[in-house]
C-alpha cells in the first residue's frame, strides 16, 4: 500500500448541508430504494436527457461483462451538449469562459463562448473534419491540446460526425503520445503550435512530429496556432487550423449523426500494473447518463452558476467534469489554461473572485499547494461566490479538507471528496448537496450515489467488517461504464470482473468506518498517483531499462506532502556501469523523456540486488514497504533475503544526504 493509508480517521461530523441534509440512516433508506429499483432507476434518469429514439432495452446482459446501457436508443452528444442550448433563453449564456495564463509574463487573456456561438464553431469545425478530411462516424480523432476553447469546440465536432477521440495529456512525452495514437488508431491528430505553462511554451507540434513516426495510422496533424511561433510544418500532411476553417463556408451547417447508446464517444488511456496503457472505451448514453445525475446530484448546478473544474481535460475529470457534463447541464463551464499558481500564488483565487465561480472542483494536491503557499493569498481575495467545493483524484487529508473549507468555504458550504476513476466514467461515491447530503467528514468520501451499490471486501470477497482494511468493488452494472479496453476485451474481463466474480475490481483500498462512510485510501496495485495524476510503475521501469546502463529497475511511490506521492526508482546497474549523480541526472531525464514529465522521479537508488521471489519477480511490495519504513511482512519467498537491507540501506542513505542537503 502506498499512499495515505494511515488516514486519522476523523469522524467528526461537519453538519449537513445543501439541498436537503438527511442522516445516514435516511441516505442509506433512500439508496436501497434506487437499488430495488433496479435498471428502471437509471432509466428514469435516462428519460431526462433528449434522445432521438428511446432505447428498448435498459441494460443488455446478454454477455456480461460487456454490458450495453440503453441498447436501441440513438442520441448525438453534440446535440446535447450544443443545440439544446443554442437556441432560446440560454443562446447568449457563457457555455465556455475561458483565460489564458497570460503568456510570457503577460496579461491574463480571457475570452467567452456562448451557447449559440459555441454552436457555430462546432458546426465549422465538423464541416471542415467531414469535408476535408472525410471524418466520418467510427473514426478515430487524437488530441494533443492544450487548455484552450477550440479543444472542447473540436471534441464536441468529433462527437457530432460520430468519430470517436482519444485525447493524451499534453503532460506526456512523445513516446506516450505515439503509443496511445497508435493503439486507438488515430488517423488525424489535433494539436498546437504550443501550449502556455508558467510562462514557458510546451513544444506540443514537435513532440507530436516524433510521435507520429511510432504511429503509422495518423495521416493528417492540424495544429491550432497558440503561441505564433514558428514550428516544423510537413507538407501534405499538416496544416494550421485556422487556415483550413478559412476554406469552410460561413453558416456551414452539420446535422448531428444519429449514434446509437452503445456507440462509443471516446478511448481515453489509463496506466496499470503491467503492460501497455489501456484504452478505455466509453459509450455515449449511459456514460452522458451518469454525467446528467452526478451534475446533478454532487454538483447542484443551476443556471446561474459558474462552475470550474480546474483539471486539465487530458484526464477523464477534464473529459467529465470540464467539458461534457457542464454542457449537457447547459452550464457555464471555466477553462483555464495554466499553472494555479502562475505567475503568482493567488492566482486561482483571482480567477474565483473574478469570474465569480461558485462550483468549484480542484484536488487535493492543488489544495496542499495552496495550503503551503500561505493563507494570505486566499484570504486577499473574495472567494465568497463559491457555493460548493468537491475535490478528486486521491484521497485528501482532514488538514487539506480543512484548510479549504475554512477559507475559501467559510467553514459553512458543501464540500465532498468524489471517489471515481477513468474506468467508471463519472463520480461513483460522493455526498451529494444536490440530493440527500448527509453529514461531511473531512477526508471521507461518503456513499455510493443512487443506483449504484459499492462495497468493501476482504480477499474472498467477503464484505469487510468497520474499520478493516478490504478491497473496493463495483457490485452492479453502472451506465458510463467501460464498454471494453480497445483491441484487448480479454484484458478487461481479467484485470476487472476475475478477482471478485460479478463485481468490478477497483484496484483500491479501502474502509468503512462505524457509520458507514467510505474512504478511499489508496491503490492496491502498483499504480502511483503523482498529484493525482494516475502512472503505473511499469511504464517508468521500461523507460529505465531502456537505458544502456540499467539491468533492472524497480518502481515504487514514497509519500510527498503536496503531490501525495512521487515515484522513486531502484536500480541495478549492467556489469561495468557506475553508479554516481551523472548517472542519476541521466536516468532522471530518460524517465522525463520517456515518459513525461509527471513522472519525473524523485529520487534514484543504486543497488546490486532487489527482492525477488525465487521465479525471479520483483516483489514492489515488499520495496514499497522499506521505503515506507514499515515491517515488509513475509519475506520467506525472496530468494535472497538480504536485498531486502540493501534497499533500506540505500534509502536511508541516499534520503539522509538529500534531507541533510535540505535542512
Ligand atoms: O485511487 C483512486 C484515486 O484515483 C484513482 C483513479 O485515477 P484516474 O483513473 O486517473 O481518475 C482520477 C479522477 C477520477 C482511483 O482508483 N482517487 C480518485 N478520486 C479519489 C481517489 N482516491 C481517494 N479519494 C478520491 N476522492
Amino acid at each position: 500500500m502506498s499512499v495515505n493509508w494511515s488516514l486519522p480517521f476523523d469522524e467528526r461530523l461537519v453538519p449537513s448541508v445543501g439541498r436537503r441534509p438527511v442522516d445516514v440512516s435516511q441516505y442509506v433508506a433512500e439508496h436501497k430504494a434506487s437499488l430495488s429499483r433496479g435498471t428502471a432507476f437509471w432509466e428514469s434518469v435516462a428519460s431526462e436527457l433528449d434522445w432521438k429514439r428511446r432505447w428498448d432495452t435498459a441494460l443488455d446482459s446478454g454477455s456480461p461483462p460487456f454490458y450495453r446501457w440503453f441498447a436501441g436508443g440513438l442520441l448525438n452528444a453534440s446535440y446535447l451538449c450544443v443545440d439544446r442550448h443554442a437556441s432560446g433563453a440560454r443562446a447568449g449564456k457563457p457555455a465556455i469562459v475561458w483565460e489564458g495564463e497570460g503568456g510570457a509574463g503577460g496579461a491574463p487573456e480571457s475570452r467567452t463562448v456562448t451557447y449559440s456561438e459555441l454552436r457555430r464553431e462546432v458546426e465549422s469545425a465538423a464541416a471542415l473534419l467531414r469535408d476535408e478530411y472525410g471524418v466520418e462516424k467510427g473514426d478515430t480523432i487524437g488530441f494533443y491540446m492544450p487548455m484552450v476553447p477550440e479543444f472542447p469546440v473540436l471534441m464536441l465536432a468529433a462527437a457530432r460526425l460520430g468519430a470517436k477521440f482519444t485525447v493524451v495529456f499534453s503532460g506526456f512525452s512523445s513516446e506516450s503520445l505515439g503509443e496511445r495514437l497508435a493503439d486507438a488508431g488515430a488517423r488525424l491528430l489535433l494539436t498546437a503550435d504550443g501550449g502556455w505553462r508558467r510562462g514557458s511554451v510546451i513544444p506540443l507540434k514537435q513532440i507530436a512530429d516524433d510521435a507520429i513516426g511510432l504511429a503509422p495510422s495518423v495521416e493528417s496533424v492540424l495544429v491550432l496556432r497558440r503561441t505564433g511561433k514558428d514550428v516544423p510544418m510537413v507538407a501534405g500532411r499538416d496544416r494550421y487550423l485556422d487556415e483550413a476553417l478559412r476554406r469552410v463556408p460561413a453558416g456551414a451547417s452539420v446535422e448531428p449523426e444519429d449514434m446509437a447508446s452503445d456507440d462509443p464517444l471516446f478511448i481515453l488511456h489509463t496506466s496499470g500494473t503491467t503492460g501497455k496503457p489501456k484504452g478505455q472505451v466509453h459509450d455515449t448514453g449511459g456514460y452522458l447518463t451518469l454525467l446528467h445525475a452526478t451534475m446533478n446530484w454532487v454538483f447542484d448546478v443551476k443556471d446561474t452558476d459558474v462552475y470550474w473544474c480546474t483539471a486539465d481535460i487530458g484526464w477523464i475529470t477534464g473529459h467529465s467534469y470540464v467539458v461534457f457534463g457542464p454542457l449537457l447541464e447547459g452550464a457555464t463551464t471555466v477553462m483555464y489554461e495554466g499553472a494555479l499558481d502562475f505567475p503568482k500564488p493567488d492566482r486561482w483565487a483571482s480567477i474565483i473572485e473574478r469570474h465569480r465561480v461558485s462550483l468549484l472542483y480542484t484536488s487535493p494536491t492543488a489544495i496542499r499547494s495552496f495550503m503551503k503557499n500561505g493563507d494570505s493569498w486566499v484570504d486577499g481575495r473574495d472567494t465568497s461566490s463559491v457555493r460548493l467545493i468537491h475535490s478528486v483524484g486521491e484521497p485528501i487529508n482532514p488538514e487539506a479538507f480543512n484548510w479549504m473549507h475554512r477559507h475559501v468555504g467559510r467553514s459553512t458550504v458543501p464540500f465532498g471528496s468524489t471517489w471515481w476513476m477513468t474506468e467508471t466514467g463519472g463520480i461513483m461515491i460522493s455526498v451529494l448537496p444536490g440530493r440527500s447530503m448527509v453529514p461531511m467528514k473531512p477526508g471521507a468520501n461518503g456513499f455510493a450515489i443512487p443506483g449504484v451499490e459499492v462495497d468493501v471486501v476482504d480477499e474472498a470477497g467477503r464484505p469487510a467488517k468497520a474499520l478493516e482494511r478490504g478491497f473496493l468493488v463495483i457490485r452492479t452494472p453502472w451506465p458510463g461504464m467501460p464498454l471494453t479496453i480497445h483491441n484487448d476485451p480479454e484484458r478487461y474481463k481479467e484485470v476487472y470482473w476475475t478477482r471478485f466474480p460479478g463485481s468490478f475490481y477497483a484496484g483500491d483500498y479501502a474502509v468503512r468506518d462505524r457509520d458507514g462512510y467510505v474512504w478511499v485510501l489508496g491503490r492496491a496495485d502498483e499504480v502511483i498517483k503523482v498529484a493525482g495524476h494516475r502512472l503505473g510503475t511499469y511504464e517508468i521501469e521500461s523507460a529505465l531499462v531502456q537505458h544502456p546502463s540499467v539491468a533492472e529497475a524497480a518502481v515504487v511511490g514514497v509519500p510527498d506532502q503536496v503531490r501525495g506521492e512521487v515515484p522513486v526508482a531502484f536500480v541495478i546497474l549492467k556489469a561495468g556501469a557506475k553508479g554516481g549523480e551523472a548517472l542519476r541526472q541521466e536516468l532522471v531525464l530518460a524517465v522525463r523523456e520517456r515518459v513525461g514529465a509527471i513522472a519525473t522521479l524523485r529520487g534514484v537508488y543504486f543497488v546490486s540486488k532487489l527482492p525477488k521471489t525465487r521465479s525471479a519477480k520483483i516483489m514492489r511490495r515488499v520495496v514499497r514497504a522499506v521505503v515506507a519504513g514499515a515491517d515488509p511482512g513475509d519475506v520467506s519467498t525472496l530468494e535472497d533475503e538480504a536485498s531486502v537491507d540493501e534497499v533500506r540501506d540505500a534509502y536511508r542513505q541516499l534520503k539522509s544526504e538529500v534531507d541533510g542537503t535540505r535542512a
